[in-house]
């Protein structure tokens, strides 16, 4: 399955800044780059930046999303609004937005049901917090956040991708305790949560679960991302620092695309 990676902006980068980046990344992208690559600026540079990646392989993607059609929400936006922009995937339920502005699942199950309804990819955060960790319940925490986007995701939801077998769910495993922190995790680690994420997508979609492509996040740099994208269930990278810089997201790709040509 063609790798992801995605670069999540967060609060970086006005228009004139994200312009200028994808004008350096359309010079450096290669032709087959072995990896698939999705940008998901701010939301004020989302329309620009979709039309700078016109006729790219490169997709657009956005950080958040509201889970109404419309109506009185200020400040928020909703499907419809990016997939009218053009946006391939939308990350849905990242840990800054769970632990600064309280998320919580239920609400995040109900922005992948309609990220899927408006045709679009959901990149699902899930990740323990340190303490977890710690208190060895990984596997508890991550399989509660999985749990409970569970009646969101089933295959009649999923229509089989236009593009190939990838289904149009991701899954971005990002231990809190990692992103931002220049801490990354084990590989080792990182391939046990996935393999038993893997396991439990199996056990509710069957077969369909081996199109979903699992990615690793937090604290991943150029340096780090090739031994990640060697383990067998990795297939990609949500990349938030080390993906500002369009030398640095050229470089990813080429090693993601390496990694796992390797496994
Ligand atoms: P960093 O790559 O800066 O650790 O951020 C990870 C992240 O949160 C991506 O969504």
């Amino acid at each position: 399955m063609l790798p992801l990676l995605v670069a999540n902006w967060k609060m970086h980068k006005t228009k004139a800044d994200a312009l200028a980046f994808i004008d350096e990344l359309r010079r450096l992208w290669p032709d087959r780059p072995g990896c698939e690559g999705a940008i998901a600026p701010p939301f004020t540079a989302l329309d620009a930046v979709g039309g700078a990646l016109r006729g790219t392989a490169i997709a657009l993607a956005a950080q958040n999303v509201h889970w109404e059609e419309e109506g009185a929400f200020t400040g928020e936006v909703a499907a419809r609004f990016l997939a009218d922009l053009g946006c391939r995937y939308v990350i849905v339920g990242h840990s800054e937005r769970r632990s600064q502005w309280g998320e919580t699942d239920e609400q995040i199950a109900r922005k992948l049901q309609t990220v899927l309804a408006h045709g679009m990819a959901p990149v699902w955060c899930i990740g323990e917090s340190l303490r977890e960790r710690e208190a060895g319940r990984v596997l508890e925490v991550v399989g509660r956040q999985l749990a409970a986007g569970l009646g969101a995701v089933t295959p009649a939801r999923m229509p089989p991708g236009r593009r190939g077998p990838e289904l149009p769910l991701v899954i971005a495993y990002e231990p809190v305790w990692a992103i931002g922190t220049g801490r990354i995790a084990e590989p080792k680690q990182v391939q046990e949560v996935h393999a038993a994420v893997r396991q439990w997508l199996r056990d509710r979609l069957g077969g369909a679960a081996d199109g979903v492509r699992l990615l690793y996040g937090g604290s991943v740099t150029p340096e780090n991302v090739a031994a990640m994208a060697a383990q067998p269930d990795v297939n990609g990278a949500l990349v938030g620092g080390a993906s500002l810089d369009a030398k640095q997201f050229v470089l990813l790709a080429q090693r993601i695309a390496r990694g796992g040509a390797s496994s």
